[in-house]
């Protein structure tokens, strides 16, 4: 096993870049986390609240695609393991917006890569791992049957999905053209604590709470394959440590459901939390137009991970989504601060003012 000294987290403020610092540092006493997060409406210090003061963790508000910085960091840290998380993350944003989702998820890749193949090279550390953090949206859209495996040739169908699956194949350059020693992974959907409520599940219970109306996109029909992202983070944890390099390891936890399931069930829990009439706030659901390109059915096949490296979820379904709506009601002043000011321009954008 390969137990770094001294890792770069890269979007560790983001919803699942905090979440994997929380769990790393929990589990690898010692081992110093040196954080570098350009805080974009999407990362939040506060995601980290139960780190900070620990000497083993550095945070560097800084951007990926500066490559001077990120070269002084590996060699004062003498970084062992860098752990990419950063980038541009929400897919209806890459509708609106595409051009930032290629400079930050394809160029900020290869500015990572490319300093950290330099600072291996120069024999600054002796031993040396990247795991690039990336989706299963790269594999494009499933039909009602069928799973991704890491054979499935990537298809991305929207920019997002693109602008990663361009990153993927940098990262596959790197690992076969300088023997650089890269892995891959590609998870299914997240939900969990400090997710931004612009996703599916956190932008539910938010509107939910508000009695909101709740837009479901196209016929609902949709199938997402859904993670609690604290079995993301172990999973990642699994492969930086036990994975080979050059191997691409897929994450999920045989989890799918149609949106609109989702969503019913998240009107029905909360409709019992907040004392709710059973059934009123499925009142709410309102279908409104289609995203574009939007992705029929994802589906994840984890059996290498478990095959190879013993990896397997702890979460049911159950436990994580009643954990998850307990969380955002309990986190109000978090969810206050994260959706004031930019978060309504871009709400009204994105559906219109109310
Ligand atoms: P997020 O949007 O919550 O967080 C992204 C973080 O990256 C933010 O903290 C942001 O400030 C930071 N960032 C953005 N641009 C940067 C730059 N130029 N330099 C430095 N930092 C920058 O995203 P997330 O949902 O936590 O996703 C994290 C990673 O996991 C992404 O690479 C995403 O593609 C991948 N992923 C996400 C999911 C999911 O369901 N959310 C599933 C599979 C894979
Ligand atoms: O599969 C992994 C991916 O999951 C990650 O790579 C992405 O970073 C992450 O954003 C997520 O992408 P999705 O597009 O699947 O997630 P999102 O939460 O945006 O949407 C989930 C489903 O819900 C999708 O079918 C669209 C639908 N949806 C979403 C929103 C925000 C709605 O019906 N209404 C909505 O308001």
């Amino acid at each position: 096993t390969f137990v770094p000294r001294a890792i770069l987290v890269t979007g560790g403020a983001g919803f699942i870049g905090s979440n994997f610092i929380t769990h790393f540092m929990a589990a690898n006493p010692g081992c110093r986390v040196v954080n570098l997060d350009i805080l974009t409406y999407a990362g939040n210090l506060k995601n980290l609240v139960g780190v900070e003061k620990s000497p083993d963790y550095r945070f560097v508000r800084g951007d990926i695609c500066n490559a001077e910085l990120v070269r002084e960091l590996l060699a004062e840290e003498r970084i062992e393991a860098v752990v990419h998380f950063a980038a541009e993350s929400h897919v209806d944003r890459s509708i609106t917006g595409p051009e930032i989702f290629v400079r930050t998820n394809v160029l900020g890749t290869q500015v990572l890569l490319e300093e950290s193949r330099r600072h291996r090279e120069a024999k600054a550390v002796e031993r040396f791992r990247f795991l690039h953090v990336s989706t299963d949206e790269v594999y494009g859209t499933l039909g009602e049957t069928g799973y991704f495996t890491e054979e499935t040739p990537l298809a991305p169908n929207s920019p997002y999905s693109a602008s990663k699956a361009g990153s993927d194949l940098i990262v596959r350059a790197y690992s076969e053209t300088y023997g650089f020693p890269a892995l891959i992974t590609r998870c299914s959907n997240n939900y969990g604590p400090y997710q931004f409520p612009e996703k599916l599940i956190p932008l539910m219970i938010h509107n939910i709470v508000a009695n909101k109306p709740l837009p479901v996109y196209g016929d609902g029909r949709n199938v997402r394959d859904w993670l609690h992202v604290k079995d993301h983070s172990s999973a990642i944890e699994t492969v930086l440590k036990g994975g080979k390099p050059g191997e691409v390891f897929n994450i999920g936890g045989n989890n799918e459901w149609f949106n609109i399931d989702i969503v019913q069930l998240l009107c029905d829990l909360l409709d019992e939390r907040l004392g709710r009439p059973k059934g009123e706030s499925r009142g709410l659901i309102t279908f409104v137009k289609d995203r574009l390109g939007h992705d029929r059915r994802y589906a994840i096949s984890a059996a290498k991970i478990k095959r190879e490296l013993g990896w397997e979820p702890s979460y049911t379904f159950e436990r994580g989504i009643a954990e998850t709506v307990d969380w955002y009601l309990a986190n109000g002043a978090w969810v206050e601060e994260v959706t004031s000011g930019a978060y309504r321009d871009y709400y009204e954008k994105q559906y219109g003012g109310e």
